[in-house]
């Protein structure tokens, strides 16, 4: 039985006091939360504040985004071990935003999960087509190849603490979802992937989440699917109540 995660991705929203504030708010409406795994991903900024007002409760906190390395001259970056100094213990790797407007490779988001399991880290892993890739029938292959590359080198015992996250470029902010059977569909090869890779034992562990227009209405009917653990959240994470719906939806 794979635990249910949801996460709210925040995106470049909020500032330091109404971060604080939503995350009091989410802390208020899941307090006695028991059966999701529950992660809010502020601004780099806020990280440690945010994990401040979370300390305690079941909700737990992610970043956006890392660098590979640990340490070094690379102005404007921010590193496994200083998200974990935060109190933050998941971090987004390969968001299509991150590909597209920092062109970020598989390969570089390979070197990211390798460096945030090295900090002890979760890696919520992103991948997911543009609608072009889909209109050409090209879904199922680029997911596989965006898996295969992140993926690559991992041991078992390493992917087991992965999340992925499967997030169709085209349902992304647009309110356009995916149908729970084009999302099952994707998470079902996905799955298929991993067994290929790290055996039936270490697929079945693994948790996908959904991620594209996930709202309160929408969430229970894409989110109970077989194959589908949970939700990544961007726009209706930002309101404390549409975002704790969503998890209250999940609840096996
Ligand atoms: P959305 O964003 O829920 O606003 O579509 C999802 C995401 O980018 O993770």
């Amino acid at each position: 039985m794979r635990r249910p995660i949801v996460a709210g991705n925040w995106k470049m929203h909020t500032d330091l006091a109404s971060a604080v504030a939503l995350a009091k708010a989410v802390r208020a409406e899941l307090a006695d939360e028991s059966a999701v795994d529950v992660v809010l991903i502020p601004p780099f900024p806020f990280l440690a504040a945010v994990a401040e007002a979370v300390a305690g409760s079941p909700v737990g906190v992610g970043a956006q985004d890392c660098r590979a390395e640990s340490a070094g001259a690379y102005t404007g970056d921010v590193s496994p071990p200083m998200i974990a100094s935060t109190g933050a213990a998941f971090c987004v790797v390969g968001h299509s935003e991150r590909r597209e407007y920092h062109a970020e490779t598989n390969a570089g988001c390979n070197a990211k999960i390798r460096a945030l399991l090295a900090a002890n880290l979760t890696p919520i892993y992103c991948v997911g087509e543009r609608l072009d890739v889909r209109e050409a029938d090209g879904t199922l292959d680029l997911v596989e190849t965006q898996v295969r590359a992140g993926l690559d080198g991992l041991s078992a015992a390493e992917a087991v603490k992965l999340v992925l996250a499967y997030e169709p470029v085209w349902a992304i902010g647009t309110g356009k979802v995916a149908t729970p059977k084009q999302a099952q569909e994707v998470h079902a090869h996905i799955r298929s992937v991993l067994t290929d890779l790290f055996g039936a034992d270490t697929a079945d562990a693994v948790r996908v989440q959904y991620g594209g227009s996930v709202k309160a209405d929408n969430a229970r009917e894409l989110l109970t699917r077989p194959d589908i653990d949970g939700a990544l959240v961007g726009g209706a994470s930002l309101r404390a109540f549409d975002f704790a719906s969503i998890v209250r939806a999940v609840r096996p």
